[in-house]
């Protein structure tokens, strides 16, 4: 069988990006083969299409996209909890721009009937990320007090949600002015627009010179320093992302001179890792998105052939909410 998928041979800009025909075989033990209907478009893409060395450096040629919505088609031997027709979803799965892939049963989580499967792209990575950041890295509470980089974005606006629907004030800061009425609406109290204000001193002032519990820092390289200065004694630091690029190397006795802060760099990977996991992660985004907690906000929907452009409006900082890309 053929499938028409989106494969980069090299890194480089978005022009690398190619839609190509590729073989699909049948599935093997324990995969299902799997009908795209909604793929969730993320920075992580670019990381993968650009990086050479790092983190983020993949082997070429692949396929990109590592989230998406879909009805299974097939399923192979030995494939217990999932049939012909379910429609399921997976984050954090390499291969996902593509009408149709092959994907390891245990990754796949069953998409709710009152949700659509564009919501679910919508929420699925972002919202799983919110989800274990405010649930499981700081376990956040009432009253507290959380500074969210990129605020307007995918992954920045359903922490802002999700927070503040768990009582927390929530400062954030945005690239663009423009930006600003979107972070309001994610529930964001105070608002700062970056390179306009200088967020660590804006952040003392709004918290009476007492600082934040917690900072949600995606930005990287260009926010890191500063964010650290916006923390209370004991506060946390939470370096999830690197949108400007790498923290550089980090002498680690600052975290003392700053008031004994703690300094996490978690991964959606480690939320990933076996089927009871994700899951239960699963499980815990669906509810907060049945309850309310979060909602999908779709910036942009494009077709899968036009993904260069999708990127290009992500690398410019163009976006709000959600991307999506409809096969
Ligand atoms: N650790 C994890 O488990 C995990 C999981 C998922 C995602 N993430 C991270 O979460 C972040 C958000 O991901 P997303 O897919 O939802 O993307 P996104 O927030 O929708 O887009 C990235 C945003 O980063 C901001 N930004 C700041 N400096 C930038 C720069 N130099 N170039 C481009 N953007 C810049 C921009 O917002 P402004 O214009 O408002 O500054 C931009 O809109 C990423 O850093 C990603 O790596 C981490």
């Amino acid at each position: 069988m053929k499938t028409k998928a989106v494969r980069v041979h090299e890194a480089g800009g978005p022009e690398v990006l190619r839609l190509e025909e590729v073989d699909l075989p049948s599935p093997g033990e324990g995969e299902v083969l799997l009908r795209h209907t909604a793929i969730g478009a993320n920075l992580i893409d670019i990381y993968h299409r650009t990086a050479t060395t790092g983190q983020y450096a993949i082997a070429r040629p692949a396929t990109l996209g590592v989230e998406a919505a879909g009805v299974i088609e097939e399923v192979g031997p030995g494939v217990k909890d999932a049939k012909p027709g379910d429609r399921v979803a997976y984050w954090m799965l390499p291969g996902a721009y593509a009408e149709k892939r092959i994907a390891p049963a245990w990754r796949l989580v069953k998409i709710p009937d009152d949700v659509t499967d564009e919501a679910t792209a919508a929420v699925l990575l972002k919202g799983a990320t919110a989800c274990y950041l405010l649930h499981d890295i700081w376990k956040t509470k009432k009253g507290d007090k959380i500074l969210v980089h990129a605020a307007a974005g995918g992954v920045g606006r359903l922490l802002c949600q999700w927070a503040t629907h768990l009582g927390a004030t929530v400062i954030g800061s945005v690239g663009s002015a423009g930006k600003v009425e979107a972070a309001k609406s994610a529930g964001c109290a105070h608002v700062i627009v970056l390179g306009e204000q200088d967020f660590s001193t804006e952040v003392k002032k709004i918290t009476g010179d007492v600082g934040v519990d917690v900072v949600f820092d995606s930005v990287g390289k260009d926010t890191f320093e500063s964010s650290l200065n916006t923390l209370r004694p004991l506060g946390m630091m939470v370096n999830l992302g690197q949108a400007s690029g790498p923290v550089p190397p980090f002498d680690v006795s600052k975290l003392a001179q700053k008031g004994s802060i703690f300094l996490a760099k978690p991964t959606l990977a480690t939320f990933s890792r076996n089927r009871e996991v994700v899951v239960a992660l699963a499980n815990k985004l669906f509810k907060g998105l049945q309850e309310g907690a979060i909602t999908p906000d779709i910036g942009l929907t494009l077709p899968l052939d036009r993904v260069a452009d999708m990127h290009k409006a992500i690398e410019a900082r163009k976006t709000t909410g959600s991307s999506i890309l409809v096969p």
